[in-house]
């Protein structure tokens, strides 16, 4: 099943800020490679026969290159993002609009979320994290506004600052996470709820190996993540390893570049 994305191209990356504990301003990071890196990132979507649509870049918001944060699609409705730091609360709104314009349902949040950052989507749940950005009041928000069950869980590593950097969806039903980065009751849940989970370790962890994006198939991920490749090749699953190293230094990978778009 092709999937659709939406995509920001980052013509405006930059590391000024720091907001989590990957971001370094005084290193800052190479805007030319976090482009090339983010076209082989489209071009892999679309040679899988992905459809990837484009959100133009806004000057002043380094970030909005991480698309995943912009809001959450599911059913066709739009669930608003409502960002943590005043420095990306513009994307919000710019990513709303987006929808708004092709006339999607939509919903302005009025509890911080970072969207996709923080709800993951299966066939009958959708798993939510906290802890950092994401409030509890989101997650019962977007379950009225959605009509979907949503499951909360805690995050403890600052590192693991977003759900998405932490946990991916292999497919409708099953996940891949770093047991390490949630809270001893969220493991107990994510054990109850996933017994035949992929876990992963604190190695593709730390390369940002979870974040990642799976269409059911073929499981899209940071090249630097070995161990958790493996694991998945092992499942039967077919891995397309991409470099996203520059893009790391905001800490984001190919999951954070990537808006799911479910009509
Ligand atoms: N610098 C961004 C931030 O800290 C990175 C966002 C990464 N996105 C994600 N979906 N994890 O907000």
């Amino acid at each position: 099943m092709p999937k659709h994305f939406l995509m920001c191209r980052p013509d405006f990356f930059t590391v000024e800020y720091a907001i989590n504990p990957w971001m370094d301003p005084a290193a800052g990071a190479d805007r030319e490679v976090a482009i090339r890196q983010w076209e082989s990132l489209k071009t892999a979507y679309e040679e899988l026969g992905h459809q990837v649509s484009l959100i133009d870049p806004v000057e002043g918001l380094p970030d909005m290159v991480f698309a995943a944060n912009g809001a959450l699609v599911v059913g066709g409705g739009v669930y608003g993002a409502r960002f943590t730091f005043p420095e990306r609360a513009a994307e919000g709104p710019a990513y709303l609009n987006w929808f708004a314009e092709r006339g999607y349902r939509t919903q302005e949040a009025s509890y911080v979320n970072e969207g996709e950052g923080d709800f993951l989507t299966l066939d009958e749940v959708i798993l939510a994290g906290s802890g950092f950005r994401s409030t509890h009041e989101a997650h019962r928000e977007a379950q009225e506004f959605l009509g979907r069950p949503v499951v909360s869980l805690t995050l403890v590593d600052p590192r693991f600052y977003h759900l998405d950097t932490a946990l991916f969806p292999l497919d409708g039903r099953n996940i891949a996470y770093y047991p390490g980065a949630f809270t001893k009751g969220s493991q107990a849940v994510l054990r109850h709820m996933f017994p035949d989970a992929v876990l992963a370790g604190a190695d593709d962890a730390e390369v940002l190996g979870l974040n990642a994006v799976s269409d059911g198939t073929h499981v899209v991920i940071n090249a630097e993540a070995g161990g958790l490749q493996l694991e998945l090749k092992h499942r039967g699953y077919q891995v397309i390893p991409v470099e996203l190293s520059e893009l790391r230094k905001a800490g984001g990978g190919p999951k954070c570049c990537t808006l799911e778009i479910r009509a």
